[in-house]
């Protein structure tokens, strides 16, 4: 056998050059959310200027405040928009134009789900009235598909580009009622079904963007978190963690380089796939 294969070039460029994204523009749905800024800040980091986008609100999140500050207006543009209209998304990617260019990195983080904090959050499972149901399609999946058609259309357009879509663990596996049932709720909590069915719907169209839009040059993954630590009470945490062959949940930070490695040339030839991060809770 030959010692070199022409048709693979040897890799080029530092490591830190493979995961720069200086001089490109990206776009984050679900922007002001627990990690909506955790996407945002890996991205500057890595030199990207980037558009937020979520639901008007009254007030700028912290963490969005902080990258504001740090970043400052020339790298970081929050727009406001709703996933679930296309008007919407179609006024906004006309600001994000305006303001960085074309997109090319979209990351589609806006999703509704139903903790137990949720003001009605508690239903027998037959009972779930369709109106639950719809608002969490409505955004996790509908709302996802049309960001996609809105940023990636343009993408397959122009030149190419990467997506992200945010999925979850509970896209391929189903939550365990056995975690909330300290919780002094009647009837007992329930994970809601439809954030598992939508996110399983997200995993598919991943798949379906990727071979219909490979040939234009754009890769669509799905990056699906397992549980990431914040707010959840310690009997909730103790169950969940004997679960996770790595013992915890995750922090924000070991979701920034998996981020990193799908929007990046690192990840070039990386299409279609479902990337977990659970620390191993899917392993078994
Ligand atoms: N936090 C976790 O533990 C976890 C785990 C696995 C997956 N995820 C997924 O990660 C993503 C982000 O999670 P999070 O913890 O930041 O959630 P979050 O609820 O804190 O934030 C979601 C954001 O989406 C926005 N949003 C909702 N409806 C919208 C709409 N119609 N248009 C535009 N924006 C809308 C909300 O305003 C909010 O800012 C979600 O898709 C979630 O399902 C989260």
């Amino acid at each position: 056998m030959s010692p070199t294969n022409p048709s693979v070039s040897p890799a080029t460029g530092s490591a830190l050059e493979l995961f720069s994204l200086a001089g490109r523009t990206a776009v984050v749905t679900g922007a002001g959310g627990r990690l909506g800024p955790v996407w945002i800040g890996a991205l500057l980091s890595a030199g990207a200027r980037v558009c937020g986008l979520d639901l008007p609100r009254a007030e700028l999140c912290p963490a969005l405040a902080a990258l504001l500050e740090t970043h400052g207006p020339q790298r970081l543009a929050l727009v406001e928009a709703d996933v679930t209209s296309r008007e919407s998304l179609a006024r906004a990617r006309a600001q994000c134009e305006e303001r960085f260019g074309p997109a090319r990195i979209l990351v589609n983080s806006a999703g509704v789900d139903q903790p137990p904090s949720a003001p009605k959050a508690s239903w027998l499972l037959q009972d779930i009235p369709p109106e639950v149901c719809r608002g969490i399609l409505e955004v996790n999946a509908l709302g996802l598909f049309q960001a996609c058609q809105e940023f990636g259309g343009a993408m397959a357009e122009g030149g190419g580009g990467v997506i992200v879509n945010i999925g979850s663990l509970y896209a391929g596996r189903s939550p365990d009622p056995r975690y909330y049932e300290h919780l002094p709720l009647s009837p007992p909590f329930l994970k809601p079904p439809l954030y598992g069915m939508s996110k399983a719907a997200v995993v598919n169209l991943t798949k379906y963007l990727c071979v219909h839009w490979g040939p234009r040059g754009v890769r669509v993954n799905t990056l699906s978190p397992g549980g990431v630590l914040g707010g959840q009470d310690e009997q909730f945490k103790a169950r969940f963690q004997a679960r996770v062959p790595l013992g915890r949940m995750a922090v924000e930070k070991d979701l920034t380089g998996p981020l990193l490695f799908l929007v990046s040339d690192a990840g070039a030839y990386v299409t279609g796939q479902e990337l977990l991060v659970d620390g191993g809770y899917t392993a078994w």
